[in-house]
């Protein structure tokens, strides 16, 4: 893909006011530093696929010396979907957490998420389940939880293997992630 000229007309977007901001999505460090050589505005936020079973340490990192808001897709590993994992919501931690805390396991998941400083988009077509993932904002994990999920084993739940081809862009799965983590 032609980042640059892409890039370009999105910058175009903003310019002419059809848009407020724009931004990418499952963007690597080093696919944000090439996009960054040229841009003249930088992405407002590159949403990629987080939680405590995939924490993107090092892209949060770079996100943050370089203004960009990071977004969470997956914020359960989208444990209903056929591309998704149970990583989040069987995690034997995230469930200790939520039974001490009187709490879901998915609440302890969208609460980490969002006390990184990370924005969540959880998908629920329950309306009960609607209103659980907004009980995140009256209660907060300590620096001892907070230490606990930081020790989750890390698994890329979604691998993106669909998207890899000999005659694609990209060839194999790291080449498309560019093994960040
Ligand atoms: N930018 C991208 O490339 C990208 C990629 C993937 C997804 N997304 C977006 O990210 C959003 C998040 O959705 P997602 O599919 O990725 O995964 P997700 O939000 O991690 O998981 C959604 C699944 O979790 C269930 N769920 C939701 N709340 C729950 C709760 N409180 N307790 C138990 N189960 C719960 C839902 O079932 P119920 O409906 O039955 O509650 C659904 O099966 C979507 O809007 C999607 O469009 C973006
Ligand atoms: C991001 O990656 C996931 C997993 O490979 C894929 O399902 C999704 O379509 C991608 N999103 C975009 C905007 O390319």
């Amino acid at each position: 893909m032609d980042f640059k000229a892409v890039w370009e007309a999105m910058e175009e977007c903003q310019r002419l006011g059809l848009v407020k901001s724009v931004g990418v999505s499952n963007f690597s460090c080093k696919k944000l530093s090439q996009l960054m050589v040229n841009a003249k505005i930088p992405p407002a936020v590159n949403q990629v696929q987080l939680n405590p079973a995939w924490q993107q340490r090092k892209l949060r990192d770079f996100c943050e010396e370089n203004g960009i808001l990071v977004s969470a897709w997956a914020p359960l590993g989208a444990s209903g979907a056929s591309w998704g994992s149970l990583a989040v919501m069987d995690s034997p931690i995230l469930k200790e957490i939520a039974a001490a805390k009187g709490k879901s396991t998915a609440q302890v998941s969208l609460r980490w998420i969002y006390q990184q400083g990370v924005s969540v988009i959880v998908k629920s077509f329950n309306k009960e389940r609607m209103k659980e993932n907004l009980g995140i904002f009256d209660w907060e994990l300590s620096e001892e939880e907070l230490q606990q999920i930081s020790q989750m084993p890390q698994h890329r739940g979604v691998s993106g293997q669909l998207f890899i081809s000999p005659n694609g862009p990209y060839k194999t799965v790291q080449e498309l992630w560019d093994d960040d983590s």
